[in-house]
């Protein structure tokens, strides 16, 4: 069903204050960016979680579908990019770093294809031996499921994969698991290629 409105569009002002939560150490161990490396933060929103990757001098760009979303990234100072995950607007094997945070199961407008499409194009823009950070909640957990009750009857068009289906989706695609780690309700996927 299409909406004629953008749930994060209409949360993009107090998402910060309400819903983001810090990168925890585990999260940013995965990462191991570098100051003056690339980062882009793909259904990155306000930049939550890489503003304070940009203040430790990593150069941040954050990707997102929502204009309210990327307003708020941009207003911390960090380069904010209007789009999809779909279509990233980077060459081949350019990008050194790449982090997607509670965004994954997100991806899935226009169609749920958009997942699949997502795997490929992280991998085509991801520098070989680069890395590509996944960390998203784990639906096998029953507050997990909770939530993903909450947010379909919120119409949201979430679609979320187990641990296992997100693996084989990304290998597929070509990717190499470097390591797979529970954060508390969520699970941080490495992978390269
Ligand atoms: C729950 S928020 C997570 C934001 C941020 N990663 C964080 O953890 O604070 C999910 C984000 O994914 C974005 N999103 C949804 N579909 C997208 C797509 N196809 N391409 C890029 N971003 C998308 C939404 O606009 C939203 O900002």
């Amino acid at each position: 069903m299409k909406l004629p409105f953008d749930h994060f569009d209409l949360i993009a002002g107090w998402y910060d204050r309400l819903l983001h939560s810090a990168a925890d150490d585990g999260l940013r161990d995965a990462l191991a960016a570098q100051p003056g490396g690339w980062l882009l933060d793909v259904g990155g929103g306000t930049g939550a979680l890489s503003a304070p990757l940009a203040a430790a001098g990593v150069r941040v760009a954050v990707c997102d579908l929502s204009r309210g979303m990327a307003r708020q990234a941009h207003a911390k100072g960090l380069r904010a990019l209007l789009g999809s995950v779909a279509r990233l607007p980077f060459a081949d094997g350019s990008v050194e770093r790449l982090l997607v945070v509670d965004a994954f199961h997100h991806f899935t407008r226009p169609s749920p294809t958009v997942q699949v499409q997502a795997a490929f194009e992280l991998l085509r823009v991801l520098q070989p031996g680069g890395r590509l950070v996944i960390q998203e909640m784990d639906i096998r957990r029953p507050g997990v499921k909770a939530l993903a009750l909450g947010e379909k009857l919120l119409l949201m068009g979430s679609r979320f994969l187990t641990p296992a289906q997100l693996v084989t989706l990304f290998e597929a695609a070509g990717a190499r698991m470097l390591a797979q780690q529970p954060s508390g309700s969520a699970v941080i996927f490495v992978f390269t290629r």
